[in-house]
């Protein structure tokens, strides 16, 4: 199986397919890392390099021994206080008011199965796919233990960790900063692998060297942000799609994080994924623990594309749950880009027969159907039916748009308020405001404090009632701010407040995928601006961008396929010209990237043309056909779209054979050259049928030279190759 322990050299191997990951007990209890990589057997501890440094302490148990530094040695756990002056993993307050913990080996045990975590989302698995491996470390100073848990699900290449802190013997002590995930490397160039962005253009690749000092990402907004998503890869300088290491952390955690990758004084690389320091000081008393969420890792020796195919199975399967996580999706129509605020019950039927017309699956009514709901003004926190507007009741809507054949969803926000809002006036310390201070407003909005229990119970019952008046089958759960002005009137510290919020988000999203699983539900934050790994456990797809602009959405998926798989990326059709960017593309081309992803309309429909209104239902019916192979097959990134003429991607099924290509060709010129895309992913050197054309074409040369994109056409043109494996 996948964890072993060799007593005599004491080590502790984990084992996947084709990767191995070793730790050492070293003589003085510390827990060493010593390889992360390729699958390999035997003790791998020849790595570790013993000098004596200036300046880099030892610890005492080393008596006269200069050369042992934990300033230089590769570790699981860093903590401060033992030495080593790189940021640490994990800074505790003691009950002293020392900063000082010193994590030595206890015990471990080895078990069938994947841990779970207590109230957090994790990656979950039978227990013949996995084993849990539990690290007992305790700092003997102040009796606090420090228990790692590692999962490993050796088909996937999959390895998680997160770290449990018990204040055992010790009064009050505050966690000061945890880092669940520390990869220390001896020697390597690196790339740190980050996706930056802002609201309404999310998750832009981004690759720059590890250097001297540390690089850091995070978010301080409360939620895991446009701004920077939890989730880097550290890959070699040489490394590709398709060759060389790399390595990925994907933080299962939707709260404020940081990432840090540096290079230390001896050239060695760390790289942590964790809890963001900002606004954290959780407190323990005696007895208590904290249980940090966890990191997804993977390491692929064969390019990022393996990398990211390895997250994607992952995250697929064994993160998202419920009985959509592996059926195609239905293909849905938004009310927002049709008609935002302005809409009645009337309008919203008139665009739902449009839609059942089209061969749509199923209508989303959006913001705007409660309380006094008409602009970003007023209304949040109030979820009661506006009927007056609707001119029926929620049941009878619903009931009608059953009976045309399509299923019903709705838009929540169950996180916020409006200072114009009964549940405001009523309970206006239930949002987070600090006393003698005026709150930041954002969207007109402030966030309830979902640290208290009553706040979730309460909006929570009033969800429900909503969701009882009829056949809800789908449910977009949105949050539309960043956290400021974080208080709460019952906390007994101010640090632990943002933790205690996201643990009341995954309380309330249990509760209700436990209340209604047969719902679908699609995350969002103003688009992606909570796309992360944690959500995809309560929500199998997430709105992955405010931006529907098909050219945009190239980079913006793009950067979002490094990490989370197609099934999870909310895409639709959207008007053209576009709503956000004023873009005129091809309805082709709209449809094309909204294929790469989980597939809807957001437009209004009474506007189309007739041909319009037939190409969608072309569209429709060919999204059908490869909606299993979009979903489930391989993903390849064919080109970079921040930089190439075209994008483009491809699906490959597992057994390699049929592949979907699509690409969309991004900058004109006159007299254009011809860039040849690439294909991957097929068996070698054997005859693939393109169907459409029913042209054949040998695997190798498509691989190797590449098909001809076409540059005639006009701008922003999409197409798109099938090919299947003559047998
Ligand atoms: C956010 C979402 C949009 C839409 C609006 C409604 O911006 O990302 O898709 O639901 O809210 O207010």
């Amino acid at each position: 199986m996948g964890i072993l322990y060799d007593k005599q050299k004491k080590t502790i191997t984990l084992h996947t397919k084709n990767t191995t990951y070793q730790m050492q007990i070293d003589r003085y209890g510390f827990l060493l890392h010593l390889y992360y990589g390729k699958r390999a057997e035997g003790c791998m501890d020849y790595l570790l390099t013993f000098y004596d440094r200036g300046f880099s302490g030892n610890p005492y148990d080393a008596g006269n021994d200069k050369t042992y530094s934990m300033d230089s040695l590769p570790q699981e756990f860093p903590s401060l206080g033992t030495g080593d002056y790189r940021n640490p993993a994990c800074i505790i307050k003691n009950a002293d008011l020392t900063y000082c913990s010193d994590f030595r080996y206890v015990s471990h045990s080895i078990k069938d199965g994947k841990y779970a975590l207590q109230g957090l989302p994790a990656v979950y698995a039978a227990d013949e796919e996995a084993q849990t491996l539990e690290v007992v470390l305790a700092d003997s100073g102040s009796g606090v233990k420090a228990v790692l848990l590692y999962g490993v699900l050796p088909k996937y290449d999959i390895i998680t960790r997160s770290v449990k802190l018990i204040n055992g013997n010790s009064g009050r002590i505050t966690v000061k900063k945890l880092a669940p995930a520390c990869l220390d490397m001896v020697g390597g160039e690196y790339d740190f692998i980050t996706f930056y962005g802002r609201h309404a253009m999310e998750r832009n690749y981004q690759r720059m060297p590890v250097g001297h000092g540390v690089s850091k990402i995070g978010s301080l907004r409360g939620s895991s942000s446009h701004q920077y998503n939890p989730a880097v890869i550290l890959a070699d300088h040489e490394t590709t799609e398709d060759t060389g290491s790399c390595y990925a952390m994907a933080f299962v955690y939707s709260g404020g994080f940081q990432s840090e990758a540096g290079r230390d004084q001896y050239y060695q690389t760390r790289l942590m994924m964790g809890l963001s320091e900002e606004q954290f000081a959780y407190p323990l008393q005696q007895g208590e623990e904290f249980q940090s969420p966890e990191v997804i890792m993977s390491y692929s020796s064969e390019g990022l594309s393996k990398l990211s195919q390895n997250l994607h199975r992952c995250m697929r399967t064994h993160l998202c749950r419920g009985k959509y996580k592996e059926a195609v999706r239905p293909i849905l129509l938004n009310s927002w880009e049709a008609s935002y605020f302005d809409f009645t019950g009337e309008s919203l039927l008139k665009l739902a027969g449009q839609a059942v017309e089209l061969g749509i699956d199923m209508f989303v009514m959006d913001d705007g159907w409660f309380g006094e709901r008409d602009s970003e003004f007023r209304g949040l926190g109030d979820w009661k039916v506006n009927e007056k507007k609707l001119g029926c009741t929620l049941g009878e809507l619903i009931g009608k748009i059953n009976d045309m054949g399509m299923k019903f969803g709705i838009w929540i926000e169950p996180e916020m308020v409006n200072e114009d809002s009964d549940l405001y006036r009523e309970h206006p310390d239930w949002a987070f405001v600090i006393p003698g201070r005026r709150p930041n407003r954002s969207r007109h909005q402030l966030v309830l404090d979902f640290s208290r229990k009553e706040v979730v119970d309460h909006i929570f019952d009033s969800i429900c009632s909503v969701l009882d008046q009829g056949n809800v089958e789908y449910v977009k759960w949105d949050m539309n701010r960043s956290i400021a002005d974080v208080y709460s009137a019952t906390a007994d510290s101010q640090g632990r407040v943002l933790h205690d919020y996201v643990l009341g988000l995954y309380d309330f999203l249990e509760r209700l995928v436990n209340r209604y699983p047969d719902i679908l539900i699609e995350g969002c934050s103003g688009g992606g601006g909570r796309f992360d790994a944690g959500m995809l456990y309560y929500t199998p797809q997430i709105w992955c961008s405010d931006n529907t602009d098909a050219i945009d959405r190239l980079e913006i998926q793009y950067g979002t396929s490094f990490i989370y798989p197609v099934s999870s990326v909310g895409a639709h059709v959207s008007a053209s010209p576009n709503h956000q960017t004023g873009r005129i593309t091809p309805l082709k081309t709209r449809g094309v990237v909204a294929m790469a992803g989980t597939f809807g309309y957001e437009l209004d429909l009474n506007e189309l043309s007739s041909a319009e209104k037939d190409e969608i239902r072309e569209q429709i019916t060919q999204y059908r056909k490869f909606a299993k192979l979009i979903q489930q097959g391989l993903y390849y990134r064919l080109t970079n779209p921040q930089t190439a003429n075209e994008g483009a991607w491809e699906f490959v099924s597992e057994d390699r054979r049929e592949a979907l290509v699509q690409a969309v060709s991004i900058k004109k010129h006159a007299n254009m050259t011809v860039d040849y895309i690439k294909v991957r992913g097929l068996e070698e050197n054997t005859i693939y049928r393109e169907t459409e054309s029913g042209k054949l074409y040998n695997s190798t040369v498509l691989m190797e030279s590449g098909f001809p994109m076409p540059i005639m056409d006009g701008e922003y043109q999409a197409y798109q190759w099938h090919f299947v494996r003559e047998d």
